[in-house]
């Protein structure tokens, strides 16, 4: 049994999508061990103690970063996670943290890297014009929205999009590909070459 933890900021529907998976078998052998948020008003951290699990508020507001860091990164081995998905996640994790849990923490980004890395993807991809956007699931390395890639999706952009109704396209895909991703990366039957990740043969 695998034990997850998630880290987020906000509403949560990534987080829920992966607790629905392992909820319905399709995520199997795994358990979300902890939910840690670093805003106390975060709809996902009431969303997880509405499912009863292990949620955990460590403000980072006004507080130095690497003190910060230290608490979450005691609360994820505290409850002995295996895997980390940051699920709307928005704090850039120092080096320090990321080396803590090599080739161990995921992201989910809503475009198709490496355009529109950073705050507001999906608008930067509608305002800039382009025909398919998606969204890409990621190791985390130390440079934001960079590390090797585990899966993408595409989504087509429409004549009649705005960039809410992109998104939300887009919000729909991302909960397809975080189970995927995370049931690659558990399943362990891949090599990374550089930064291509493949199936190993
Ligand atoms: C998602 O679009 C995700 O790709 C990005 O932040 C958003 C989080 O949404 N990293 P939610 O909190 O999972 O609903």
């Amino acid at each position: 049994m695998k034990s997850l933890g998630i880290l987020l900021s906000g509403r949560g529907s990534n987080f829920v999508a992966i607790a629905d998976s392992i909820d319905a078998g399709r995520i199997p052998d795994a358990r979300i061990a902890v939910v840690v948020s670093n805003r106390a008003d975060a709809p996902g951290i009431a969303a997880a103690r509405q499912r009863g699990l292990t949620a955990v508020v460590i403000p980072s507001k006004s507080r130095p970063r690497a003190e910060h860091e230290r608490e979450v990164v005691a609360a994820l081995r505290e409850n002995k996670v295996d895997l980390i998905c940051l699920a709307g996640y928005m704090r850039l994790l120092s080096p320090w943290f990321v080396q803590q849990f090599p080739r161990r923490i995921l992201n989910i980004h809503p475009s198709l890297l490496p355009a529109f890395p950073g705050l507001e993807a999906q608008e930067q991809a509608f305002a800039y014009g382009v025909k398919v956007s998606g969204c890409t699931v990621h190791f985390v390395d130390e440079e934001l929205d960079h590390g090797a890639i585990i899966l993408q999706k595409s989504v087509a952009v429409l004549d009649g999009d705005d960039e809410h109704s992109l998104a939300a396209r887009i919000l729909e895909q991302e909960h397809i590909a975080y189970t995927e991703a995370i049931n690659i990366v558990m399943g362990g039957g891949f090599e990374i070459a550089g930064r291509r990740l493949r199936k190993k043969i």
